[in-house]
């Protein structure tokens, strides 16, 4: 797995772009989001920059380290700091802050270690705190069958359901949640029509 990364982003491209994601860059100003936010699995930084852009305090992690030293160097460009750590999330140092928000683009862990990850992230936030989340619904693997191309992981237990969203947040009230067909412009690998959930959730205490 951490292979397979290392290596889509030891490309010069970056694989999705160095733009954020839309529907991360339209939450953020639509609830006015501030303060610290935390990027899990947050590859090559484009997102985590963007809202270090914006004034936020911009915590991110991954298992890449070229994810690592893309964000860095597309931070060092936007003349931007940026926390990044790499490994197992319950070894990082960034389990000692508590966020305003934590933003989930594409964030697709092995379904061995899901719903911890979503427990321990939902703890981490603050009370009336958001979760921001885009990623591929079980139904995007019908749009891949159509287009080989469409980006995403391929089993279906990698990817995510209304359903789970409710179940893994308990403690957050559902100010959005919904499966959607977009067509993804994002560099490389998400370049086709795909199916998403997308979820704002405000954590009630
Ligand atoms: C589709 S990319 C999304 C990257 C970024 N969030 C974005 O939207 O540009 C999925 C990311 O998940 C990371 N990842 C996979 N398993 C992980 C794990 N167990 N812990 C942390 N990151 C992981 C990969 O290294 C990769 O960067």
């Amino acid at each position: 797995m951490k292979e397979m990364w290392d290596n889509r982003y030891a490309e010069n491209e970056y694989a999705y772009g160095t733009e954020p994601n839309l529907f991360f860059k339209e939450s953020l100003k639509k609830y006015n989001i501030e303060g610290k936010i935390l990027f899990p699995a947050e590859g090559e930084g484009r997102n985590a920059v963007y809202a270090a852009k914006k004034g936020l305090e911009s915590f991110a992690f991954d298992i890449s380290i070229e994810g690592k030293n893309k964000a860095l160097k597309l931070a060092k460009k936007e003349n931007v700091g940026l926390n990044y750590e790499i490994g197992d999330f319950f070894n990082l140092n960034l389990l000692n802050e508590k966020f305003d928000a934590a933003a989930l683009i594409f964030a697709h862990f092995p379904p061995t270690i899901i719903k911890k990850y979503h427990t321990k992230i939902a703890e981490l936030i603050k009370p009336n705190g958001f979760i921001i989340l885009e990623g591929f619904s079980t139904n995007h693997l019908e749009l891949q069958k159509e287009n080989p191309n469409a980006g995403g992981p391929k089993s279906i237990d990698f990817l995510f359901s209304i359903d789970m969203i409710k179940k893994d947040f308990p403690n957050f009230k559902i100010i959005l949640l919904e499966e959607k067909e977009v067509v993804l412009d994002e560099g490389e690998y998400h370049k086709a029509k795909s199916k998403v959930i997308r979820f704002i959730g405000r954590k009630i205490s």
